[in-house]
C-alpha cells in the first residue's frame, strides 16, 4: 500500500501532469500538521485565524514523496486579514545558522494557484497558464499571495517562536487581489535586492510588536512560479541593516524556514499548489559556545539545547506570522 503511494509521487514527479488522487499520504484540515517540528519537512493548513469565518475551512493533501502539497480554501468571510498560511517549513541540522555563518541558501519551489478544486491536481507549473488562473481568481473576488517566510533573532531560542522572534523576513513570489503587505502603504521601500534572474523591493516596517519585518516582494507583478534560487544577497541585505534601525540583532539566527500561501479571502474553493520545495543550504550552523553576545541589545544570547527549542515549536507551531497580525491593524 504504501509502495504504491510511493511510486505515484514518484511517477507524478517525472512525467508532471499525472497525479493519481489515491498518492496522497494525508490530508490535514485547520489546526492539523503533517510530520513532526524536528522532520526534514512539516505541512500545516496553519487556520490561525479561522474562528472568524465558521463557514469557512481549509484542507491541506500532503504528497511527501514528490514532495507537494495541494490546499484547498474557502474563506468568504472579508475580515481585512489573512485567515490561514498554509505551508510547509523545510528543516536542516545547521538551523539555526548565524548570518554571519550563511553561505548559501538555495531555495527551490514550483507553485500556482486555481479556482475550483481541480482534479486531477495541478502539477504542471507554466508561467503561461498563470494569467488565466489568476484572472479567474480575481473574477471570483480571490486574495491571496505565495511567499517565503523567515524568522530570525539575536537569541536561538527565539527564532523557533514566530510570535517572539524579532525579525521576520518575506519574500513574496506572486500575489492576487492586490493584498497588503506591511510598509507597502507608507511607502517604507528602503532597497532592492536581485535573487538570480528576478529583481525585488525591499519593504521595512515594524509590527505592532515592534518586531522587524522585511519584505522583498517580486517587481514582477506576473508572478514567480519556478523558482530556485540562492537567498544570501537579500540575508547579507539583512546582515549589513541599514544604520538607522534601532535595536536589530547584529549577526541574528536564522531559524524557521517556509513556504506557503497568506490566504485572505475568496467568493469559493481555491486551490494552492506547491511542489518539489527544496533547501540546499551551506551553513555554519551551531557549535557550542558560540552564543555569546552579538544582539543589538546586549542581552538575547541563545541559550538553549535542541530539546527546548523543540518544546518551543510545539507550542507555537500553529502561531501565525508577525506580519500577517500586521494586516489586521493596517489593512
Ligand atoms: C512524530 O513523533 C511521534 C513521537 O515521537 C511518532 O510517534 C510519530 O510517528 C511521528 N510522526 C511522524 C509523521 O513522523
Ligand atoms: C470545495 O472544496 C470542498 C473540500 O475540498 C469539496 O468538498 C467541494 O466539493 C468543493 N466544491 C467545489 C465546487 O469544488
Ligand atoms: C529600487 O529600484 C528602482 C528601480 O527598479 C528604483 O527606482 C528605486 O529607487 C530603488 N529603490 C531603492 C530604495 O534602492
Ligand atoms: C464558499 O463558502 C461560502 C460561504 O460559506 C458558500 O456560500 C459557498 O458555497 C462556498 N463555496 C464552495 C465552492 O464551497
Ligand atoms: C533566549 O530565549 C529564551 C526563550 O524565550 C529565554 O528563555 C532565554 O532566557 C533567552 N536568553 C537570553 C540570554 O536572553
Amino acid at each position: 500500500m504504501k509502495n504504491s503511494q510511493l511510486v505515484g509521487g514518484g511517477i507524478a514527479m517525472f512525467a508532471g501532469a499525472v497525479f493519481a488522487q489515491g498518492s496522497y499520504d494525508a490530508t490535514v484540515c485547520d489546526e492539523q500538521r503533517f510530520g513532526n517540528f524536528t522532520d526534514p519537512r512539516v505541512y500545516l493548513p496553519n487556520a490561525w485565524n479561522d474562528e472568524k469565518d465558521e463557514d469557512g475551512f481549509i484542507c491541506m493533501s500532503v504528497d511527501n514523496s514528490t514532495p507537494a502539497f495541494d490546499v484547498t480554501w474557502n474563506w468568504s468571510t472579508d475580515i481585512e486579514d489573512v485567515h490561514s498560511f498554509p505551508y510547509v517549513r523545510l528543516n536542516d541540522d545547521n538551523l539555526p545558522t548565524r548570518l554571519s555563518g550563511l553561505h548559501e541558501i538555495k531555495l527551490k519551489v514550483d507553485w500556482t494557484m486555481n479556482y475550483g478544486t481541480p482534479s486531477p491536481p495541478v502539477r504542471s507549473f507554466r508561467q503561461s497558464s498563470w494569467d488565466d488562473s489568476r484572472e479567474e481568481l480575481e473574477e471570483h473576488n480571490v486574495q491571496s499571495n505565495a511567499a517565503w517566510d523567515f524568522f530570525l533573532d539575536g537569541n536561538r531560542t527565539r527564532t523557533y517562536n514566530p510570535v517572539d522572534a524579532d525579525i521576520e523576513v518575506m519574500v513574496w513570489l506572486g500575489r492576487v487581489g492586490d493584498p497588503y503587505w506591511l510598509g507597502r502603504a507608507d511607502n517604507k521601500h528602503i532597497g532592492n535586492v536581485t535573487l538570480g534572474d528576478y529583481d525585488f523591493g525591499i519593504y521595512y516596517d515594524l509590527n505592532f510588536r515592534d518586531r522587524h519585518v522585511f519584505s522583498a516582494i517580486a517587481e514582477s507583478t506576473t508572478g514567480i512560479l519556478n523558482f530556485d534560487e540562492d537567498l544570501k544577497p537579500l540575508f547579507d541585505y539583512i546582515l549589513e541593516n541599514p544604520e538607522d534601525i534601532e535595536d536589530f540583532p547584529e549577526d541574528p539566527w536564522l531559524g524557521i524556514v517556509e513556504f506557503g500561501s497568506e490566504t485572505w479571502r475568496s467568493g469559493g474553493n481555491v486551490t494552492f499548489t506547491a511542489a518539489n520545495f527544496n533547501m540546499d543550504l551551506d551553513a555554519d550552523g551551531h557549535t557550542p559556545g558560540d552564543d555569546e553576545g552579538s544582539s543589538g541589545g546586549g542581552t538575547s544570547n541563545g541559550d538553549d539545547d535542541s530539546a527546548a527549542a523543540v518544546t518551543a515549536l510545539s507550542a507555537f507551531g500553529f502561531a501565525a506570522p508577525v506580519a500577517i497580525m500586521m494586516g489586521a491593524v493596517f489593512a
